[in-house]
């Protein structure tokens, strides 16, 4: 009870996150924060971050390329409320359209950016805490980084932030302050809102600045505090598509270690790719060259790669992945697959099945212990347990205007180089012979042959191909035949 009072009472009343700004370094038709890294928008992993703080009310302000972004908010974060900015007039003015949006905040209001993909949600609860635990005002969370040009400086006064001065407004002696603004703050409610009507975009930017509300807060004789830390990759940004990448392999390489640490051997971090949706079990290897994107989950045991993409993919105890490219498909448990396998949606292998290489499949059921090892297209398929498709099988599932069905029992027998024809049904405990060409159903137990009589023509060779090597060689091994048959008739 006491717990859940607590839980109530730290929440906060508001998140605000900025993501108006046109983003121009990125050079790109698409919204800077509908940019993606993990597998997801910068946008929605700045929401993951916020409703880690289960905030009262999540707003997020757009104003550039508005639409885009509302359509993809709309999909990916249905619970945040759109605020917009016309036109963008500053960071001030960003906030101010924020909490326009929301009617009556009052309490602590987070502020943050939808381009700072590494911010984890514990860094702004601590932020909280920190802000409650001094009563402060303004809390800002600050960096040393190695290089802080184009960032705010954070004007010290002891303990205290006296204001926080702009690259572009700094004195010589205060670009010299290594400590940074990292555009992240907590504000009480009505500091932010008094700040806020009291901007004036009088600087060398002629923006309206949220940094000056700091100084607002002091000159009302508030307090303002900072929350150094220490962890500064957490606190950058992605301003062009350089940044877009090392945010990106560094976030990959913090998802690698949260799995490493949970019982996952990676062995080559440098080469493989998680994305933020993934689950994995303990004693889950990872080889050299694996992606592993969306909503993939790979059980206990189970070695993926190397080389290996999987979207989507739900991998069962134990299964053994090589070489494959796989999309929307299940792998059961102690299932082999690869190398060089291409599974598209619908494929479901159950239990123990092997899909070899070079085997293309989509929309197959395959049933436990079935094989289907070298060569074969398998689409729109149904195959019961304990058969085997033999090498260069093709579903013909497609008569250039439909597709259909090909459906396999149980313990049946697809000899090499078959072609089933779709719509057909070969029956549990069934016979194709290789070669064939399946246009009509084969019953239990039946055989079915369905390719030219072999006929072998005596002699066609010296008849015509005369003078070849091909001619000599028949000839020569005609030649040894008779004799051998001679000898053995004499013994
Ligand atoms: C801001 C801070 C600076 C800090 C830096 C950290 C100000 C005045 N300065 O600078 O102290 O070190 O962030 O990265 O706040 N945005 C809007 N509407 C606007 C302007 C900006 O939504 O009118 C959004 C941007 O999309 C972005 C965020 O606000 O997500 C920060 O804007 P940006 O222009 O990057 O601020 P900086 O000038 O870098
Ligand atoms: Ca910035």
């Amino acid at each position: 009870m006491a717990e859940q009072d607590a839980v109530v009472d730290n929440r906060v009343a508001a998140v605000v996150i900025m993501a108006a700004g046109a983003g121009t370094r990125m050079r790109s038709a698409i919204p800077k924060v509908l940019h993606r890294i993990a597998g997801k928008s910068l946008v929605a992993l700045a929401i993951d971050t916020a409703d880690a703080l289960a905030p009262e009310r999540l707003v997020v302000v757009v104003g550039h390329q508005r639409e885009q972004v509302t359509a993809h908010l709309a999909e990916v974060a249905p619970h945040v409320t759109i605020a917009v900015q016309e036109q963008q007039l500053g960071t001030g003015d960003a906030v101010r359209a924020g909490l326009a949006a929301l009617s009556d905040v009052s309490g602590a209001v987070v502020v943050t950016s939808g381009d700072v993909p590494l911010l984890s949600g514990e860094t702004l609860q601590e932020l909280v805490a920190t802000h409650r635990v001094e009563g402060n005002a303004v809390t800002v969370l600050t960096a040393i980084v190695p290089d802080p040009t184009g960032y705010g400086r954070v004007v010290r006064e002891g303990d205290h932030v006296a204001r926080i001065v702009e690259q572009k407004d700094a004195a010589p002696e205060e670009l010299d302050l290594s400590e940074i603004n990292s555009g992240i703050y907590v504000f009480e409610s009505d500091v932010l809102a008094a700040g806020i009507a009291a901007l004036e975009a009088k600087n060398a930017q002629g923006e309206l600045y949220l940094t000056d509300v700091v100084a607002h807060a002091r000159a009302s004789g508030r307090r303002v505090g900072a929350q150094l830390l220490a962890d500064y990759l957490q606190t950058e940004g992605v301003n062009d598509r350089i940044q877009l990448a090392e945010r990106g392999a560094e976030l990959n390489r913090r998802i690698l270690h949260r799995w490493m640490a949970e019982g996952v051997t990676v062995i080559d971090p440098a080469t493989t790719w998680v994305q933020a949706g993934v689950d994995l079990a303990e004693d889950v290897t990872l080889l050299p060259g694996t992606s592993l994107e969306g909503a993939t989950s790979i059980a206990r045991g189970a070695t993926i790669g190397p080389d290996t993409t999987l979207i989507d993919v739900e991998v069962g105890e134990n299964a053994r992945v090589l070489r494959t490219h796989a999309e929307l498909a299940v792998i059961g448990p102690d299932a082999t697959v690869g190398p060089f396998t291409y599974m598209r949606p619908g494929t479901e292998l159950a239990a123990r099945v092997h899909v070899g290489a070079f085997v293309e499949t989509k929309k197959a059921i395959i049933g436990e212990g079935t094989k289907v090892p070298h060569l074969t297209y398998c689409g729109d398929a149904v195959i019961g347990e304990g058969s085997n498709i033999g090498a260069g099988t093709i579903f013909a599932n497609y008569d250039g205007v439909g597709k259909y069905t090909t459906t396999v029992g149980s313990h049946s027998f697809v000899g090499s180089d078959s072609v089933l024809v779709a719509p057909v049904q070969i029956a549990d405990g069934a016979y194709v012979a290789a070669g064939s060409t399946i246009t009509s159903d084969v019953g239990p137990g039946e055989l079915a042959v369905a390719r030219g009589q072999q006929r072998n023509i005596k002699g066609w060779v010296a008849r015509k191909r005369p003078g070849t090597r091909s001619a000599s060689a028949a000839e020569a091994a005609l030649a040894s035949e008779a004799a051998s048959g001679a000898r053995e008739d004499s013994e």
